[in-house]
């Protein structure tokens, strides 16, 4: 009989037709999000698993099975997993890295827009008939053209997020683990390293890029928010956790910032009802990655990584090859 595979998610007919020819598949196409003990419950005796960041695959999840080889999730980030245990426990991981990287980009760069000219807080006036006349202080913003862009995380995301700056006469300046080389600064759009305080004073425009780990958790604070210009705004498209979004609320009250435009939250998909009550700050449901084409193509991606398993080949995105020696 063929190997089992649950789809942890809705997913599109014709990528079930396609895994049906590889797989017996459980699926959950009303797309709820399952408990703990409900994955762990449809996990036991599958050969692996298509997900999204909402499966938690963890130490305690993995010691409940046997015999699971691969997790391949939908997304780029992968904070959801414990690598470790998932190696420990022989499970394959793998992502659905690069074809997002430019819709991605794409979406930094809509919010940075909305947030520095304040289009969602501007469209809520004319929507509730507050428009009665223009006056020239009227929702004035920020110039994206001629500032200064900083990049927290310059990857492969952050990189097409600042090549992007090159139409805008921007000057990009970034912080990232470890410089880039020459060539790749020079491809984004001539970016320059600097020490993370730096970064914060300097930048008229912050865009958070970086992936989640427990030791990026609350990176942007109160005392890094204190640091910024009072007319910067500060982007969030990486993932909640990495800004304090408490602090982060203060400092969008007290005038310490300008704006905010967040994609990503702290517990998402509850977030701080707080947000809702002030006007400089836009808001998004993680959506940076939501293309028709971009969807499609790390959904092809998982399923190519699941594939690849089933028929003993290295799967494309494996991203614990460690896993190949025990
Ligand atoms: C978001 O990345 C999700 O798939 O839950
Ligand atoms: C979405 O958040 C992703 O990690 O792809």
């Amino acid at each position: 009989s063929m190997p089992k595979l649950l789809v942890a998610r809705a997913m599109f007919p014709d990528v079930l037709a396609q895994l049906s020819n590889f797989f017996e598949l459980e699926l959950n196409q009303e797309d709820r999000i399952f408990s703990q003990s409900e994955l762990a419950e449809r996990l036991q005796g599958k050969f692996g698993m298509i997900c999204t960041s909402s499966a938690k695959v963890d130490q305690d999840l993995l010691s409940k099975l046997s015999g699971v080889k691969i997790i391949s999730t939908i997304a780029v980030g992968y904070d959801n997993f414990d690598l470790h245990a998932c190696t420990q426990h022989g499970v394959m991981a793998t992502n659905s890295p690069d074809v997002l990287n430019e819709t991605t980009a794409d979406f930094a760069w809509a919010l940075m827009m909305a947030t520095a000219r304040r289009v969602t807080e501007a469209e809520h006036f004319l929507r509730a008939g507050l428009w009665t006349k223009w006056s020239v202080d009227f929702f004035v913003g920020a110039d994206l053209h001629g500032s200064c862009l900083g990049i927290l995380g310059m990857g492969r995301i952050g990189q097409a997020i600042a090549r992007r700056a090159s139409g805008f006469g921007m000057e990009v300046i970034y912080h990232n683990r470890s410089q880039l080389s020459e060539e790749k600064e020079l491809a984004a759009h001539h970016a320059r390293y600097v020490d993370k305080q730096t970064l914060l004073r300097h930048a008229d425009h912050l865009i958070l890029a970086l992936p989640y780990s427990p030791e990026v958790h609350h990176i942007i604070g109160a005392i890094e928010l204190a640091q910024m210009k009072p007319s910067a705004t500060l982007i969030n498209i990486a993932r909640g956790g990495i800004v304090d979004d408490a602090a982060l609320i203060q400092a969008l009250r007290n005038g310490q910032i300008a704006g905010a435009g967040l994609d990503v939250f702290e517990n998402e998909p509850r977030f701080h009802a707080d947000f809702l009550g002030l006007k400089n700050v836009v808001l998004t449901p993680h959506i940076a990655s939501a293309t028709e084409r971009t969807r499609r193509a790390m959904v092809n991606r998982a399923v190519k990584n699941v594939i690849s398993a089933v028929r003993g080949e290295l799967p494309p995105d494996l991203l614990n090859p460690e896993v190949l020696e025990i």
